[in-house]
């Protein structure tokens, strides 16, 4: 059976990146799949959060999720720590997944930054949690931005290496998601570096909370090169940035990046921004609108994650007791 598993960490404001990159692909997959969707509050702790804000994030990530038109009586849609069965198994992958393993991860190495030693072991291990996360549910496939690839590829080591070890056929191997013409999405004044909430500059993204004139004005300050919009994704190469406003467009518009360039090819930038501006506000605007419209009501959030966390542990239950078995611990 196919069950889909992907996470979104509350820490700070949703952007167009975990949009267009992850969930409008959830809200897609809805229909095809048994879903299983997570804010984990749990692996946004492993950098420092003000417990008020990380409170409100969860809330703010979850009703973000919901107006992008999860329905979450389709989907169970929760946050993590309210499932304790993924900081177990968590521990369990701990002791299965190799410190070589985790030194070779990009994302660590960012995060970390030349300070290493100053960054938490939640940090470090945070793979490892983000691979029960998914095998917890037996998940088959996960849909995400390009970023976590690296991340997917040890959740099947680890998988690997724990049938291995104890010789069974326990866990599956699973297939990332890379969906739609936005897997990497690039900050709007570097082209060379990811739409990311950690960077220091707001201009560098368009959050699910700017209203139109803030969103048109990132979108008109963005930076481009004196070229006219690019007549073929081959120059996107050689001029990133062009192509990063060009690759937005066309996930919006739901069209290929080729078929933008055919359409808008040899136009000035600044009547496409013009454009991209509409088009970003009229995707973006509705979705606000519902999510203010729950923030407003934190009941029925908060009871959406209960209900979501009480069928993911139903799920989570029969499979942790398993492992737990495979790897020889008394149970009650
Ligand atoms: P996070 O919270 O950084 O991002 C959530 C999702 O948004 C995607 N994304 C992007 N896609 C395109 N362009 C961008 N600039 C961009 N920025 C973010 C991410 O790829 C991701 O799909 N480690 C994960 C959370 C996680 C998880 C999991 C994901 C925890 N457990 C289990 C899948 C399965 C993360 O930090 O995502």
């Amino acid at each position: 059976m196919n069950r889909i598993f992907s996470g979104i960490q509350p820490t700070g404001n949703l952007h167009l990146g975990n949009y267009l990159g992850a969930i409008r692909n959830w809200v897609r997959l809805q229909s095809e799949y048994e879903c299983l969707y997570c804010v984990v509050d749990l692996h946004a702790i492993t950098i420092w959060q003000s417990p008020k804000e990380l409170t409100h994030n969860i809330r703010e990530v979850a009703a973000g999720l919901i107006a992008a038109g999860l329905d979450p009586r389709r989907n169970l849609i929760f946050n993590q720590s309210q499932v304790s069965a993924h900081a177990e198994l968590a521990w369990i992958f701990n002791c299965v997944a190799r410190m070589g393993w985790l030194n070779r991860m990009t994302q660590f190495k960012e995060k970390a930054g030349k300070n290493r030693e100053n960054a938490s072991v939640g940090l470090f291990a945070y793979p490892n949690l983000m691979a029960a996360d998914i095998l917890l549910y037996k998940a088959t496939h996960v849909p995400v931005g390009e970023d976590q690839k690296q991340h997917l590829e040890l959740t099947r080591d680890i998988a690997q290496k724990f049938n291995n070890d104890f010789g069974v056929e326990m866990f599956p191997l699973v297939e990332p998601l890379i969906l739609g013409a936005a897997t990497r999405v690039m900050s709007l004044r570097d082209g060379s570096k990811k739409m990311s909430k950690s960077e220091s500059s707001d201009y560098s993204r368009i959050n699910m909370t700017d209203d139109a004139d803030l969103i048109a004005k990132k979108i008109r300050k963005a930076r481009t090169d004196p070229q006219p919009v690019p007549s073929s994704t081959e120059e996107f190469d050689a001029r990133p940035e062009a192509g990063n406003l060009v690759g937005i467009y066309a996930a919006l518009a739901d069209l290929a990046a080729e078929e933008v360039c055919v359409r808008h090819g040899g136009s000035p930038f600044s009547d496409f921004k013009r454009e991209l501006a509409d088009l970003a506000v009229s995707v973006l605007a509705p979705i606000q609108d519902e999510m203010r419209r729950l923030m407003a009501s934190p009941d029925e959030i908060d009871a959406i994650l209960r209900k979501g966390a009480e069928g993911a542990r139903e799920i989570a239950a029969p499979i942790l007791t398993e492992v737990q078995d495979i790897v020889g611990f008394v149970r009650p």
